[in-house]
């Protein structure tokens, strides 16, 4: 996958606005809120694949293909906490996440079960895209060459996370209902991107 250029990732991840380039500097000078950040954002990962787990029990599909997700976020975790470690620094509470409670405002709540599947997976799919797009920040933007090839493992990670859960949308919901609400999940979140001032203690 290519994703060297900011076209490159507003192609393949349908990126509406790419991340303000002083934000890798405002976080390089935040590595360890980034950290902290960065291990929360894991955690909800794997959380909220335990919670579609569970709600769709009866479709042996989803549950194997997220059951490995789930590993693979909780190692994620760990990787992010032995970096914590490293640095002396404690994991330290969770902060208010404003851009995923923006997103969960805008899922569906009630109404049909599909649609609220559907959206569970596009805001799954949207969060990995804006995340992949900030590590690839990381991975480039950083002085430090191991936090560059750090961020790099966990770019190409959640890019692979990003095709998956937009695949499985595509496999249990009506494709054209997917890309017809895929595209207002890009038109949205480009609006929630853009209505936050830029803080480099936060990985969005
Ligand atoms: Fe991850
Ligand atoms: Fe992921």
């Amino acid at each position: 996958m290519e994703l060297h250029s900011d076209a490159a990732v507003k192609n393949i991840l349908g990126l509406q606005l790419p991340t303000d380039p002083r934000w890798v500097d405002l976080a390089a000078i935040n590595m360890g809120a980034i950290l902290t950040d960065h291990a929360y954002c894991e955690q909800k990962a794997a959380t909220t694949c335990i919670s579609i787990i569970q709600r769709y029990s009866a479709y042996p599909d989803i549950v194997k293909t997220l059951a490995p997700i789930v590993t693979e976020e909780w190692g994620h975790f760990r990787l992010v906490l032995q970096e914590l470690e490293k640095r002396k620094l404690p994991l330290g509470p969770q902060r208010k996440d404003v851009y995923v409670n923006a997103l969960i405002d805008f899922s569906q709540k009630g109404g049909d079960e599909a649609g609220w599947l559907l959206d569970k997976l596009l805001m799954m799919a949207m969060i990995e895209a804006r995340s992949c797009e900030r590590f690839k920040r990381l991975s480039e933007g950083l002085d430090d060459a191991y936090l560059r090839k750090f961020y790099r493992r966990f770019m190409e990670s959640e890019a692979g996370h990003y095709v998956l859960f937009l695949e499985l949308a595509e496999k249990h919901l009506d494709p054209v209902r997917v890309r017809q609400r895929w595209a207002e999940w890009l038109a949205h979140e480009k609006e929630i991107m853009a209505s936050q001032e830029i803080r480099g203690d936060r990985i969005h």
